[in-house]
């Protein structure tokens, strides 16, 4: 089966990736190691989750004949957005500081086939025994304000790394291709506000009925797809 057999049983054929540089910001630099150690298991800790879902991506999809989860965005937080939201809040500008008051340093962003399919994910990912659930928060059932639908989760996962264990927070959005791609414009239009008040109030309008052509799209892909199941095709 291998290629290239080791004959000596060491670790070298395991290809491990390099460590990420982390830009260390000018704010923070009073303890730049320590701000590269933070980053790096913040980085570990969207590792863990990814591969908890991708776990149960590939359970779901042998039982089920196709992939509840259509792809996987990670990201840890940018310096300049972690000093912005301590700045914004008030809090101090500190590593400690951040570590204890945002709960989105590390981000993983989950986009579903069909819109039940994150309400299976949340729920499977939610009840492992490793898992704490810190907080949800539910905008499909009560979307915001301006029509974003996608369902929050801030969770807690320990990371065994070299001298000690630790509970990592982590923000795991989970929405449908649909809501991905509206929250994707929607971001995108928000920054082009250099109109009228009156303009500003119709495209909040406009997108706000997007929003919701596109759940009750959601809903309707849920049937079309549960009418071929009860067919036995799927
Ligand atoms: P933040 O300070 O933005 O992190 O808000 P929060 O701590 O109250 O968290 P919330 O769960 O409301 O939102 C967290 C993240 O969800 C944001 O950083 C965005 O990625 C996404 N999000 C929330 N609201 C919107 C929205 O109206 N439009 C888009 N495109 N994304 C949103
Ligand atoms: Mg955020």
């Amino acid at each position: 089966m291998n290629a290239n057999p080791n004959p000596n049983g060491e670790l070298s054929q395991i290809a491990i990736n390099a460590p990420a540089e982390f830009e260390v910001p000018e704010l923070l630099a009073d303890h730049p190691q320590q701000f590269r150690e933070s980053m790096m298991r913040y980085t570990c800790a969207i590792r863990e989750v990814k591969t908890k879902l991708e776990v149960l991506n590939d359970d779901l999809s042998v039982r089920n004949s196709r992939n509840p989860i259509e792809m996987m965005k990670t990201r840890v937080k940018k310096p300049e957005s972690i000093i912005e939201k301590l700045q914004r809040r008030g809090l101090p500008v500190t590593i400690e500081s951040m570590e204890r008051n945002l709960d989105d340093v590390a981000g993983v962003r989950v986009v579903c086939s069909f819109i039940d399919d994150i309400y299976d994910i949340s729920r499977m990912l939610a009840h492992q025994d490793d898992i704490k659930v810190v907080a949800v928060k539910d905008y499909i059932r009560s979307p915001k304000e301006n029509g974003y639908r996608s369902y929050h989760m801030i969770v807690e996962i320990p990371v065994f790394f070299a001298d000690r264990k630790r509970d990592m927070r982590v923000e795991v959005q989970i929405r449908t291709i649909a809501m991905d791609f509206w929250a994707s414009l929607e971001h995108q239009l928000k920054y082009k506000k250099q109109m009228s008040p009156e303009d500003a109030q119709e495209m909040e309008n406009d997108l706000r009925e997007c929003a919701e052509t596109i759940a009750q799209t959601d809903w309707r892909m849920v049937d079309i797809r549960r009418k071929i199941e009860d067919k036995g095709i799927l």
